[in-house]
């Protein structure tokens, strides 16, 4: 069982689940830090699309993940020894990350993270993905990508199925009552989630909304229905402002809430289309206005990570992620990919004390882009002999 091969971090996350027909148990590790490692690195470099970025892409990512994994595993380590520095400690703390449904996404990798930490991990999934999720879970397909940098798995301690377009059992509609990929589930509006977390167990410290939804995503805004314009909306902002408005009450002062943003709420990406960018757009000003409230209300921060592209689910879905990646690598300050846990790992550190005064904030994880006024890789700018970077060389 899990308690047995689990760090002291690790025990300390796992707490009982007092009605929890969905509880997930860990395994014994699977992998050391070493095999993981080399996991992810086989994981990044096999990418086919950026062959002609290779080698400097190598150079990069090496040594990025060795810094990525150094944040989590000083703390995984610290576990046996008294906590020296600045550690990110969360034992203790319990988190509900909605829009789970694989392990390639954000809402993935920042479980992990805070998991590393110490806390807690509750998982909100879609309900049409929810079969799969856990079926994956169940018969050992994430193993793999669970493993912490001490070499114990990530603890799921129980997942609740999830619709986030609906705040009560009165807004479903009934031909989605019917749905036979609803069917099997109940209680999956927001409103029955929180009320089902408070069964369980009481309260909750960390909030995190990972999930976006946009119908029409693929087409110019000029050419988004109305329909398709407020589904964005409602499945990628309203259903933030709506868990937050649900999950108040039973979240504990001090704790936080974040979700995860993306730059075309502010710069024009071409391609982010059917109301998404101004789904981002709302998103990042009700990170503001709810840091007020309910910094006031509960003393509960608010913020949000406005996110590098990476190659999700979702993503893949919108068509052109491969593009915006090689576009990073070529354009940002920071010449390399940009690995799931390092967002992971901002969103624990937002979570932990020691940013107990940042609220209403957007934060940057994307190797700088967002700095960017002009895209470098331009053939415009052939003659300028602009940088690259030197270590690459
Ligand atoms: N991948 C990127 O390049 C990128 C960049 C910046 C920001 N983001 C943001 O990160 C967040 C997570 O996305 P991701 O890219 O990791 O992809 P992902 O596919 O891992 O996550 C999206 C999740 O949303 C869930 N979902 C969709 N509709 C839902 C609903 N009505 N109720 C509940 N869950 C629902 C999906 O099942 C999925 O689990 C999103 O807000 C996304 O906009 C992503």
């Amino acid at each position: 069982m899990a308690a047995s091969t689990a760090s002291g971090l690790q025990m300390a996350a796992v707490r009982p689940c007092v009605s929890s027909p969905r509880r997930v148990f860990g395994a014994g590790a699977a992998f050391c830090n070493a095999d993981l490692r080399r996991a992810s690195w086989a994981k990044l470099t096999s990418a086919g699309h950026i062959s002609s970025l290779q080698p400097l892409q190598r150079s990069f990512s090496s040594s990025s993940l060795k810094s990525n994994n150094g944040v989590i595993k000083a703390m995984a380590e610290s576990s046996d020894k008294p906590l020296g520095g600045l550690p990110i400690d969360l034992k203790g703390k319990r988190a509900f990350i909605a829009g789970v449904a694989d392990d390639n996404g954000y809402g993935w990798a920042i479980a992990k993270s805070l998991a590393a930490a110490g806390a807690e991990i509750l998982v909100g999934t879609w309900v049409p993905a929810l079969n799969i999720f856990e079926t994956s879970l169940r018969r050992g397909k994430f193993d793999e990508s669970r493993v912490l940098p001490d070499g114990s798995l990530m603890e799921i301690t129980k997942v609740y199925p999830l619709d986030a377009v609906f705040d009560t059992l009165d807004d479903v509609p009934e031909d989605i009552k019917a749905n036979k990929r609803y069917a099997g589930s109940s209680n999956w509006t927001v409103k029955e989630v929180v009320e089902t977390v408070k069964q369980d167990f009481g309260s909750i410290d960390i909030l995190v909304h990972s999930l976006a939804n946009g119908p029409e995503v693929t087409k110019p805004l000029l050419e988004t229905s109305r329909n398709g314009y407020l589904a964005a909306i409602s499945a990628s902002s309203y259903s933030y402002v709506s868990l937050l408005k649900h999950f108040l009450p039973i979240m504990n002062p001090g704790g936080c809430s974040l979700s995860l943003t993306y730059i075309a709420s502010e710069r024009i990406i071409p391609g982010y289309g059917g109301g998404m960018s101004s789904a981002k757009a709302a998103l990042e000003s009700d990170t503001k206005v709810m840091a007020f409230e309910a910094g006031r209300k509960r003393r509960i921060r608010v913020n949000t990570i406005s996110a590098g592209p990476l190659r999700s689910r979702a993503a893949k879905a919108i068509g052109f992620i491969d593009m915006m990646i090689d576009y990073s690598i070529a354009n940002a300050p920071l010449q390399k990919e940009l690995s799931a846990e390092e967002v992971g790992n901002t969103a624990a550190f937002l979570a932990s004390p020691l940013a107990s005064a940042i609220t209403g904030a957007v934060i940057y994880v994307d190797n700088g882009l967002n700095a960017m006024g002009v895209g470098v890789d331009s053939p415009i700018f052939e003659n300028l002999n602009i940088p690259k970077d030197e270590l690459s060389k």
